[in-house]
């Protein structure tokens, strides 16, 4: 699985451990940036990773911010993208088992970095169910058009 990855200033706080994480996990990553600690807008680090996703040439893509607030709600405005903000597993999991959600974003002044990292996992070990739940993503994707 090949993982999209962005953060701005305040997630690049959390990132290093998160990238560390993937890695031992034996996922392939790109770091779309931020780089370093200096100041920058979330939402366009939300464009790289929506983008990425969306070429699929990645397979989901993960962001952070202080909040995971700012930066889910400028990728949600990507056609096609569906991303959630979880501060704790179980909805990380739901998420992508019920909605499909292709982006996963939380905040750096929310979780720590082993709570993030559990979210992280329980996301990635996750598959979409379909089933019932495809009319309802189908539905979302409707008010798209
Ligand atoms: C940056 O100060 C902060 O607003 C940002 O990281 C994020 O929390 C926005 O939702």
């Amino acid at each position: 699985m090949k993982i999209a990855i962005g953060s701005d200033h305040v997630g690049f706080e959390l990132k290093p451990a998160i990238l560390e994480y993937l890695t031992e996990l034996g996922y392939t990553i790109e770091d779309f940036g931020a780089y370093s600690g200096d100041r920058v807008d979330y939402p366009d680090y939300s464009k790289k990773v929506a983008e990425a996703v969306l070429s699929e040439e990645f397979d989901r893509g993960i962001l952070i911010c202080g909040t995971g607030v700012g930066i889910s709600i400028a990728a949600n405005k990507f056609k096609g993208i569906r991303a959630v903000v979880c501060s704790e597993p179980y909805s990380a999991k739901l998420s992508k088992e019920h909605n499909n959600t292709n982006i996963l974003a939380f905040g750096s002044r929310v979780v720590g970095p082993e709570l993030a990292k559990m979210i992280v996992k329980e996301w990635l070990d996750s598959k979409y169910e379909g089933g019932r739940h495809s009319k309802r993503v189908e539905k979302i994707r409707d008010f798209e058009n």
